[in-house]
């Protein structure tokens, strides 16, 4: 049987390779590149760094989902005015900005990239990780049951 533990433990597992990967690249990998003028930096990374990532975020939005339903119960609920259904709503507003500009790096940005336009692909690395961080702070509110996130 799938426990309450281990679907917590698959998204705390799946928020280190997300967020943590995105740190790396935001701040070791993308400087790199942009100092060297050299896109290959990152597309060399993202190559290793996908097979990893993607999975990650995909059991992050499945266990996520499930947490949630544990936490909110009916459908009622999830539309309601509570802290943990602010939250969650919080985590599905950044989930929808992080999927945007995924799919947006992916098929518009990621095909155009040059060594001279490193910036534009920068600018959506520093995006998704900043987001990454934000579903961190949201996800920890969630388990105190308040908004902390918002300093109360
Ligand atoms: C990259 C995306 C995400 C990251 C980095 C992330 C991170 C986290 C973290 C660090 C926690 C705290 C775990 C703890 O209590 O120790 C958490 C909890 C939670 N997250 Fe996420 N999360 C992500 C996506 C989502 C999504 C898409 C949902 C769906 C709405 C979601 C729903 C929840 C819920 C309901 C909890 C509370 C679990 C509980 O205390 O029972 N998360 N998240």
């Amino acid at each position: 049987m799938v426990t309450y533990y281990t679907l917590l433990c698959l998204h705390i597992l799946g928020a280190t390779i997300w967020v943590g990967g995105h740190l790396v690249l935001a701040t070791t990998i993308l400087p790199r590149a942009l100092k060297a003028r050299k896109a290959s930096i990152i597309t060399d990374f993202e190559q290793g760094y996908e097979r990893l990532g993607m999975p990650a975020l995909a059991v992050q939005i499945l266990t996520g989902l499930w947490l949630a339903h544990r936490l909110l119960g009916s459908a009622a609920n999830w539309l309601g005015d509570s802290p943990h259904a602010h939250m969650v709503h919080l985590k599905l507003l950044f989930l929808a900005a992080t999927v945007g500009l995924a799919i947006h790096a992916k098929t518009r940005v990621i095909p155009r990239l040059r060594d001279d336009n490193i910036p534009v692909l920068g600018a959506h690395i520093v995006g998704v990780t900043i987001l990454g961080v934000l579903f961190t702070f949201a996800g920890a509110s969630l388990r105190l049951g308040g908004y902390p996130l918002f300093g109360s």
